[in-house]
């Protein structure tokens, strides 16, 4: 589900670089959003740039969903029974005819979707969580959240919070590991920060719905008493538990189960943590949009998530032509930094934990350009201007960091120069290319800045520039 585009401003760099410096953390937060407000965007997050969101559940088991839809527009009428978020398959095989419902037919006749919870902790014990770290350490993530507890309500960590649904056993509720407290430690080994998602507004083993059209959408939100504890109970666990860096919660949060109260506990307990703008009151550290591109820099800091395909849950339907290009992904990443966004970028593993080889392809290829160039895009600011175009038709991204001006290009240069209209000429800059020292030097600025590349640069998809000093 999608949430309305927020209003997007151009801010002044000085007011980016001092907001959260003076901000001014209180002693103790109470449940008021005048409080909460006053919860300072921690400097952790807002440097990390990249974080990595695993959706993984019972729905890896089956692990598809349709993917011939011709768009991804969820307004349109059909839209759930082409829902392309495989972690959806249960709630579109309570939709009669729909593909899923013919392809769970296929493939487990008249089986119940909670039955796959044996095979789902038959194959997650082959899972290591210190190899899936390392994998995420290597693709240049600061931060990682992953779900906790997803729409269709099975828990990924033991919880003692007792589920009423009456059909259901405890087996069928909870991973027999403790997925959540392994990887939080392995996750923090690799000197990484763990947060968590967690659905809140949607519980299908409390509110079975299914959601068929828009018109659904809310009245399948739990509200009872009894969702409403079990919601602030769980949730309360995962904080005490787990410390989460995020508390990454969806779609909203039911009205019997206090969120005021929830995140006051939660930055009580963990100061330096975020949460996000998805629990239905009107405070969040950074605002979540989903698939969607802004086109200016953004006051409020936001994070965008999407999978590396179409869907957040493995799809074993989805191949290369549905999974992002490796340089378009390193343009999305640049262009939401440019804009004073994160990027958390979505992995499907399979049920046994296993990545699958589309996604690490472009995790590498992430991991490996921002080994180089990461100086131009972690713990950078946005410049006054987040877009430009060189006079050779480049495609320009600018960040900033202390008086250093980052420029990138998106794709190769198209020429021997990069001239820089949008720059005012300034003499005795140094110009390098980032993660190579060798002074470009700047030439000819009658026309703005150039910079003169000796040779074909270095690495591939995207090229950062650092002018030294020139932002100040
Ligand atoms: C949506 C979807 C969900 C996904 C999430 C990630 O709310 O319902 O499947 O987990 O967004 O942003």
């Amino acid at each position: 589900m999608i949430l309305k585009p927020l209003a997007v401003g151009i801010l002044s760099a000085a007011f980016l670089s001092t907001v959260s410096c003076f901000a001014q953390a209180p002693q103790k937060y109470h449940p008021t959003l005048e409080s909460l407000d006053r919860h300072p965007l921690p400097q952790w997050y807002d440097g990390a740039k990249l974080g990595i969101f695993i959706h993984w559940g019972l729905y890896s088991v089956p692990g598809w969903a349709p993917i011939n839809h011709p768009d991804h527009d969820f307004s349109s009428a059909d839209y759930i029974r082409y829902n392309p978020y495989a972690e959806w398959y249960l709630n579109v095989l309570r939709v009669p005819g729909s593909p899923t419902a013919e392809y769970h037919k296929q493939h487990y006749g008249e089986q119940g979707y909670y039955d796959f919870a044996p095979t789902f902790n038959r194959e997650s014990k082959k899972w290591n969580p210190d190899k899936m770290a390392a994998i995420f350490r290597d693709a240049g993530a600061r931060y990682v959240v992953l779900t906790s507890k997803h729409h269709e309500g099975f828990t990924l960590w033991p919880s003692t919070t007792p589920n009423p649904t009456p059909s259901l056993k405890p087996s069928q509720l909870h991973a027999e590991r403790d997925i959540v407290g392994e990887l939080t430690t392995a996750v923090q080994n690799q000197g990484l920060k763990m947060g968590l998602y967690y659905s809140g507004g949607y519980d299908w083993t409390f509110n079975t719905g299914p959601i068929e059209t828009d018109k659904d959408y809310d009245a399948v939100k739990p509200q009872s008493e009894a969702y409403g504890k079990y919601a602030f109970a769980q949730i309360h666990e995962l904080i005490d538990r787990y410390h989460p860096a995020v508390l990454w919660n969806d779609i909203d949060w039911p009205k019997t189960g206090n969120a005021l109260q929830v995140e006051a506990d939660y930055y009580n307990a963990i100061p330096d943590g975020v949460i996000d703008d998805r629990f239905g009151i009107k405070h969040s550290d950074f605002t979540s949009p989903e698939y969607e591109k802004k086109d200016q820099i953004s006051e409020k800091k936001w994070e965008e998530c999407r999978g590396l395909g179409r869907s957040f849950g493995y799809n074993r339907a989805e191949g290369e032509k549905e999974t992002i290009a490796p340089g378009e992904l390193i343009a999305l990443l640049v262009d939401i930094v440019s804009k004073n966004g994160n990027l958390l970028l979505d992995v499907g593993p399979e049920a046994d934990g296993t990545i699958p080889p589309v996604q690490m392809e472009r995790l590498k290829a992430l991991g490996e350009w921002l080994k180089q160039n990461g100086e131009a895009i972690y713990d950078t600011t946005p410049w006054t201007k987040a877009t430009g175009k060189s006079a050779e038709g480049d495609d320009l991204r600018f960040t900033k960091k202390g008086n250093d001006l980052y420029v990138t290009v998106l794709g190769k240069p198209k020429a021997q120069t990069i001239t820089i209209t949008d720059l005012p000429a300034k003499n005795g800059i140094a110009i390098t290319q980032v993660g190579d020292n060798s002074d470009l030097g700047a030439k000819d600025q009658a026309n703005g800045m150039r910079i003169a590349l000796r040779g074909t640069p270095k690495g591939d998809y995207a090229y950062a520039f650092k002018l030294a000093d020139y932002a100040r």
